[in-house]
């Protein structure tokens, strides 16, 4: 996810355009740059950091003149934070200039035929190909150019380009990837979302997939990939900014637990390939696979829980053996490392400084680290031997959800290539696996629109003083994570318990009326499941239970009962989840909290 924006108009563009960008910082913010065109030169700032520091750059704007510009504030995909990766990017004779959202799936096979044609390259981004496939099409033609770059472009994309010979005109495309544009008073502007336009303009074309724009200063033409010119009507917008700014939601929380089937297909889609799984970024050969001896997982926190959930699936499914440790402890209890580990660290920000020590700690004894993390370049991201990125795009929110479940995915795809090679999985479930996997963001997004019930249901419980979490295999790690998100937003002391542990000492805190959540989605552990259950109900219990869609027995020993869809054993976490998501996130709405900023926390800890 990155932030566009672009401005054509009578006003100096560079403040409007920074205006829209600090909008739009929500999306990305590694690297900011704008490029504004003053007559003669188009003229480029850029750097790593956040836009502030663009802002200090440019003296807000100051510096730069002209009334047609572009901007950009990224979340890195292809190549790390770096000025040179930030975006704007130009063509070889700085003619032709750039801004892009989204992610060019084939850019190697482009940058390789540019590469045969002289072109030269100045970053690592895919960004800069379309810059210099532009120019290998452009014949004086804008509108050409870009409808030939349409025809050549896999993946997605909403792009701003200005061509410096078409001084008057500011052009935009997507596919995929977010754009609106809008008329201002004396210009037109575009963006990735609507918070970057509404200081100037209310009513707002929404692009469609493969939909062009041309904007004047006082025209905007809209064509689709024919060249033919198509009508559009606009929206009027009735959100203020800070609601925009979510898209709508009431927190960026929620937004973020909407965005979780894109986050899980965007992490697995481009990993399955022809039926097989194909995870080219680890660097391991089947030989290096069929060597592994042991699997150690250190993470924090809710990576920590996903590590957990991923010891079942690993043991369970390719029967290696895992370890999985927090960070904060690994490290100081001097971990045996033999040949044959591989080291698996988690991390949504990959800047925790417990897991970083962590990580430093397991390579200086000599073992090879693959990283799982969300934020391209992050120190994390640099230091392990590999990474496996989960593609879930910026998450604000301190509560974690969308860069969890796409952990999950990323670690269960793992698991499935190991089993795999290691001749644990045939051909034929193997494939029906990856059917399973398929079928979770719609999933996701059925228990997600489930969520009236779950706020009329947490409502209840806003007073609760107490509130526990019981499960057995997987569903004691997903106990732990729903524990964890009721706390952490809410403030209500919680716990989570391995279900089979309550009755050596937990148990005694069961009162009349107290919350027990119970997640039974194993076939096979469901009767022991119940079982305890029953004993926390026959001391004043209040059980909620979350199963599968066939467990209708649960209903004599829970109150309330939430079923998840039929899914493959080993996926059930990314199901159950949702529910006790939404009831953390109501019981912390119904009590008035913080949500997206709970007191004493933050989003990156970087202390140890
Ligand atoms: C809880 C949460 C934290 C993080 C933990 C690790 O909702 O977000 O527990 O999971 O601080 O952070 P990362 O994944 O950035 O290493």
């Amino acid at each position: 996810m990155c932030g566009i924006v672009g401005y054509i108009g009578n006003q100096q563009a560079a403040p409007i355009l920074l205006d829209g960008l600090g909008k739009l910082e929500y999306r990305g913010y590694d690297s900011a740059g704008i490029a504004v065109y003053d007559g003669n030169e188009i003229n480029m700032v850029k750097s790593q950091g956040r836009l502030k520091v663009l802002n200090e750059l440019t003296h807000d704007g100051e510096t730069l003149k002209g009334t047609l510009g572009i901007g950009h504030t990224r979340w890195a995909t292809h190549g790390i934070p770096s000025d040179a990766n930030a975006h704007p990017h130009f063509n070889k004779d700085k003619s032709i200039v750039v801004v892009h959202n989204g992610i060019i799936e084939n850019y190697l096979k482009l940058k390789k035929k540019l590469l045969a044609h002289g072109y030269e390259f100045m970053s690592e981004t895919d960004t800069e190909v379309i810059a210099h496939l532009l120019d290998y099409y452009y014949k004086g033609n804008p509108l050409q150019a870009i409808t030939k770059i349409m025809h050549r472009m896999e993946g997605s994309y909403a792009l701003g380009i200005i061509f410096k010979d078409h001084p008057n005109e500011l052009y935009a495309v997507r596919k995929d990837s977010p754009l609106i544009v809008g008329k201002t008073d004396g210009g037109n502007i575009i963006a990735s979302d609507v918070p970057a336009v509404l200081r100037y303009t209310r009513d707002v074309y929404f692009i469609e997939n493969e939909e062009i724009v041309k904007m004047t200063e006082t025209s905007m033409e809209f064509y689709n990939v024919d060249e033919e010119i198509i009508e559009k009507d606009s929206t009027h917008i009735e959100w203020d900014v800070n609601a925009a700014e979510k898209g709508g939601y009431e927190h960026f929380m929620l937004k973020e637990m909407y965005e979780q089937p894109k986050a899980i297909t965007d992490t697995f889609s481009p990993r399955l390939k022809d039926g097989k799984i194909v995870i080219e970024e680890l660097g391991m050969s089947d030989e290096d696979i069929l060597a592994i001896k042991k699997i150690m997982i250190v993470a924090c926190g809710s990576a920590y829980h996903t590590g957990m959930t991923s010891k079942y699936v690993f043991e369970g499914l390719a029967r290696i053996p895992v370890e999985v440790d927090l960070a904060s402890e690994f490290r100081y209890r001097d971990p045996i490392i033999e040949e044959g580990t591989l080291l698996i660290v988690v991390s949504q920000s990959g800047e925790t400084a417990d897991t970083l020590a962590a990580l430093r700690e397991a390579k200086a004894k000599g073992a090879r680290v693959l990283g799982i993390v969300n934020v391209v370049g992050s120190s994390i991201a640099r230091e392990a031997d590999n990474v496996m990125y989960t593609w879930a795009g910026p998450e604000i929110a301190v509560a974690t959800t969308k860069a969890y479940s796409a952990q999950l995915i990323a670690l269960y795809l793992l698991a499935m290539k190991f089993a795999h090679v290691r001749g644990k999985l045939d051909d034929e479930n193997l494939a029906s696996m990856i059917e399973e996997l398929k079928e979770i963001p719609t999933q996701v997004e059925m228990l997600l629109n489930n969520k009236n019930k779950i706020q009329k249901f947490a409502n209840r419980y806003l007073a609760a003083r107490d509130i526990f979490f019981i499960g057995r295999g997987v569903d004691y790690a997903i106990s732990l994570e729903g524990s964890l998100k009721l706390k952490e937003i809410s403030y209500i002391h919680s716990e989570a318990y391995a279900a089979g542990e309550l009755k050596h000492g937990t148990i005694s805190l069961i009162e009349e009326g107290t919350l027990v959540a119970a997640v039974l989605t194993q076939e096979d552990l469901y009767k022991k499941m119940i079982s305890n259950m029953v004993e926390v109900k026959t001391r004043g219990a209040f059980v909620m239970a979350v199963t599968n869609v066939d467990n209708t027995e649960v209903e004599r020993a829970a109150d309330y009962v939430v079923y998840i869809p039929k899914t493959n054993k080993y996926f059930t976490n990314s199901l159950a989840i949702i529910p006790l998501q939404l009831f953390g996130y109501y019981v912390s709405v119904g009590k008035g909290c913080d949500v997206d900023k709970p007191r004493n926390l933050a989003k990156s800890v970087t202390v140890e």
